[in-house]
C-alpha cells in the first residue's frame, strides 16, 4: 500500500515492501515526522555541504524525504535497501543512495565528519551499541545528532548509550508516542571499540554474534531442537536459509566435511557471524558460500541457490516481521525451498508448535513429516 508523508521537506508517496495482501502497516512512523520537523526546525534544509547520515531507517522515509542531502544511509537490512532504494525511485530521486552496512563503518569511509546523525531507535539495544561505538569516531564538536523513536523502544538505558557514547544527551518531550534523543558530541569521550561480535562457547559448538542476531545472548531453543534433529549421511548441496549466527549450518558441515554449505540471511551482520562462526567451527572457507539476499531468490537477481538443485535446506523461519505478526517470511521460505530442492531433495524446518508449519509444508510439498516435536517446538521434513 502507498501512502503520502506530509513532512516540511515536502510531500512523498511512500511503500513498504509486503509479503502480505492489505498490508496495514505504513512505511513510516511519528518518530519519523518528529525527526523530520526537528530538521527542518534548524534550518537543514538549505544547508549546503553537510554530510547526513540515517542510520535504521527502516523503508527510507527520511532517506526520501533529506534525499536533496545526498545522505548515506546506513543499514545492516538487505530488505530495507530495497525498499529504500524503491521509495526513492517512486518520488523521482536517483535510487543509487550510498548504502553503507554497520560493519564496515567506521573503516569505509562515510567521506568526510558527520554533520548530521540520524538515528532510528532500533529493537535491540546491541545494535544501537554498536552502532553508536562505530559512528562516535566520526562525529565533530557541532554535529547535529539526533536519535528518533516511539517511546516504547526509548528507554533510560537507551539515552544512556547515546550520554555514554557520544556525549551530553537530553531528550524532547513525546509527541504522538514518539520521542528524540538529542545529543552532543563530546571530542573529549572515547567509548573506544564496539564490544561486538560476542564469541559464546555452547555444548553445540563456537558461536560469534553479531550485535544483531537473532538469539545473540544465548542459542535458541528452537535451534537446538533443529539442531538435534538434522539427518545424517553424506549431505551434497546444502542451504542454511535464515542462517542467523550460521550454526546450522556449520554443524551440517563439521558432520560432513565435503558438504557444500551456502549461508543466506537478509541481515549483514548475521552473514558475517555465519562465516566467522563456520570458521570458528572448523569449516574450510572454501566450502562455505556466504549470501547476503532476500530469501533465495531476490528480486534484484541475487540467488542464493540454482532451481531444482539443492540436496537439503535447513530452515528455522522468522515469525515476526518487526510489528507486525506474521508467517509469511516462512510462507516464501518455504516456497522458494520447493524451488530450490532437486526432486528428492529435503526442507528440514523447525518452529514453533502454535504455528502450524505442517499444514503450509503440505500444500506447498504435497508431504510433511514431524521429525520430532516437544512441549514447544516442532521438527518437520518436507521431500520434493
Ligand atoms: C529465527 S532466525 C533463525 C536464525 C538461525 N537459523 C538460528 O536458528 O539461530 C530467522 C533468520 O531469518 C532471517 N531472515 C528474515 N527474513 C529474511 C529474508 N527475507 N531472507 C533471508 N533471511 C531472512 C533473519 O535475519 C534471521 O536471522
Amino acid at each position: 500500500m502507498t501512502d503520502v508523508l506530509s513532512a516540511p521537506q515536502g510531500r512523498f508517496e511512500l511503500a513498504r515492501r509486503s509479503v502480505r495482501r492489505n498490508d496495514p502497516l505504513r512505511a513510516w512512523d511519528a518518530a519519523d515526522e518528529l525527526a523530520l520537523a526537528h530538521l527542518e526546525e534548524k534550518g537543514l534544509r538549505a544547508a549546503g555541504q553537510v554530510r547526513v547520515v540515517i542510520v535504521n531507517g527502516g523503508s527510507g522515509a527520511l532517506a526520501v524525504a533529506l534525499a536533496t542531502l545526498n545522505p548515506v544511509v546506513v543499514s545492516d537490512s538487505y530488505i530495507e535497501r530495497i525498499e529504500t532504494a524503491a521509495n526513492l525511485e517512486r518520488n523521482g530521486f536517483d535510487p543509487a543512495v550510498r548504502f553503507v552496512d554497520p560493519l564496515s563503518i567506521p573503516e569505509v569511509s562515510i567521506g568526510s565528519p558527520i554533520d548530521v546523525l540520524v538515528v532510528k531507535i532500533p529493537r535491540g539495544a546491541a545494535l544501537l551499541e554498536d552502532e553508536l561505538h562505530r559512528l562516535a569516531p566520526l562525529l565533530h564538536r557541532e554535529s547535529v545528532v539526533v536519535g528518533a523513536g516511539m517511546t516504547k523502544r526509548v528507554h533510560t538505558s537507551t539515552i544512556e548509550l547515546f550520554q555514554s557514547i557520544i556525549g551530553p544527551t537530553v531528550t524532547s518531550r513525546a509527541v504522538k508516542k514518539a520521542r528524540l534523543i538529542l545529543t552532543k558530541r563530546d571530542p573529549g569521550l572515547d567509548a573506544g571499540p564496539s564490544p561486538w561480535p560476542a564469541t559464546l562457547e555452547t555444548d553445540a559448538g563456537t558461536l560469534v554474534n553479531h550485535a544483531n542476531v537473532f538469539s545473540h545472548e544465548r542459542l535458541d531453543a528452537g535451534t537446538r531442537f533443529l539442531l538435534s534433529n538434522l539427518p545424517g549421511g553424506p549431505l551434497g548441496e546444502v542451504v542454511d536459509l535464515g542462517c542467523g549466527n550460521g550454526i546450522v549450518g556449520s554443524t551440517l558441515a563439521r558432520r560432513d566435511p565435503a558438504a557444500r554449505v551456502t549461508f543466506v540471511d537478509e541481515s549483514f551482520m548475521a552473514v558475517a557471524s555465519a562465516r566467522a562462526t563456520f570458521i570458528a567451527n572448523g569449516g574450510d572457507p572454501s566450502f562455505g558460500r556466504f549470501v547476503v539476499g532476500d530469501g533465495l531468490f531476490s528480486a534484484d537477481g541475487t540467488a542464493a541457490a540454482e532451481r531444482g538443485t539443492v540436496d537439503l535446506i535447513v530452515n528455522n523461519p522468522p515469525f515476526h516481521d518487526d510489528q507486525s505478526q506474521g508467517d509469511e517470511i516462512a510462507w516464501q521460505m518455504f516456497t522458494e525451498s520447493h524451488a530450490a530442492l532437486r526432486p528428492g531433495g529435503e526442507l528440514r524446518a523447525v518452529g514453533n508448535r502454535h504455528l502450524a508449519y505442517h499444514a503450509k509444508l503440505k500444500r506447498i510439498f504435497g508431504n510433511c513429516r514431524v521429525v520430532a516435536a516437544n512441549d514447544k517446538y516442532v521438527v518437520y521434513s518436507a521431500v520434493r
